[in-house]
C-alpha cells in the first residue's frame, strides 16, 4: 500500500461508497460513538474520516476535527457538513494520518474507523494517534483483523496480492497491530456479528 494507490483506489470509491460500505461497516461505528459518547462536549480528532459518513452521530456539544488524504472523500464529508447534519464538526483537512500536524496532546480522544489497514504503515498511524491525544485520553480503532477461522484466512490471504488494487490489507494480525503499536489495549471488543472486525481501545497514561 502506498498513498498514490490509497488516492486512486479511494477516488473510485468515493461517489459508491456510503452505499458499497455504509452498512456494512456500520455496527463498529456504531460502537465507536457509543464507546466516545462521555467524551461529549471534548476535543475529538476522526482520521480517515472518508465520506463522513459518522459525522451527523457525534454528540453534538462535542467538537470534532476529521482528516482524510482522499480529496474526492472528503469533498462528500463538507457536502455533510455544509447541509448542517454535523453539528459537532469543526474542521475538515486533507492530512496524512501519519504525518498529523497538530500539536502534541491536541485531543481528548482520537478515533481510526476502518483506517489501520488501508494506511501505509500502521506503527506510524497510530504513532500519530497516539502523540497527539492527551495524556488520560482515549485511543479507538475499529478494523477488520485476520479471521481465526481456517477457512477466511486462507480466503484472506489470497486476496493480499490485490491489496493495491481494493484498497486494504485483507489479512492483518491483531497481535501484529498491538505488537507495532507498543501499547497495551484496555479493551478489545466484536464490532461486529461474529467478530469479524473488532474496536481495540487504548488509554494514553495520565
Ligand atoms: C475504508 S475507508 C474508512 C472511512 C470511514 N472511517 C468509515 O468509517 O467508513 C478508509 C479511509 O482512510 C483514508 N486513508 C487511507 N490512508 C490514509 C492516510 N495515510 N491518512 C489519512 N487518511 C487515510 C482513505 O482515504 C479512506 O477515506
Amino acid at each position: 500500500m502506498d498513498l498514490v494507490s490509497i488516492r486512486k483506489s479511494y477516488r473510485r470509491y468515493a461517489r459508491h461508497y456510503d452505499v458499497i460500505f455504509g452498512r456494512v461497516f456500520a455496527q463498529g461505528r456504531r460502537l465507536a460513538l457509543k464507546t466516545l459518547a462521555p467524551v461529549s462536549g471534548k476535543r475529538v480528532l476522526e482520521v480517515g474520516v472518508g465520506t463522513g459518513i459518522s459525522l451527523p452521530f457525534y454528540c453534538p456539544d462535542a467538537e470534532v476535527v476529521g482528516i482524510d488524504v482522499s480529496r474526492e472523500m472528503l469533498e462528500i464529508a463538507r457536502q455533510r457538513v455544509a447541509d448542517g447534519m454535523c453539528p459537532a464538526v469543526t474542521g475538515l483537512a486533507e492530512m496524512n494520518a501519519e504525518h498529523l500536524a497538530f500539536a502534541d496532546d491536541s485531543f481528548d480522544a482520537v478515533v481510526a474507523m476502518y483506517v489501520a489497514s488501508v494506511v501505509p504503515n500502521p506503527d506510524r498511524l497510530f504513532a500519530e494517534m497516539w502523540r497527539v491525544c492527551r495524556p488520560g485520553g482515549q485511543i479507538l480503532v475499529v478494523n477488520h483483523f485476520a479471521s481465526r477461522q481456517w477457512i477466511l484466512r486462507s480466503f484472506e490471504r489470497s486476496l493480499r496480492p490485490l491489496s493495491r488494487a481494493v484498497g486494504f490489507r485483507p489479512d492483518m494480525e491483531l497481535s501484529d497491530f498491538v505488537a507495532v503499536a507498543g501499547q497495551q489495549p484496555v479493551a478489545i471488543e466484536p464490532a461486529s456479528l461474529f467478530g469479524y472486525w473488532k474496536q481495540i481501545q487504548f488509554t494514553k497514561p495520565a
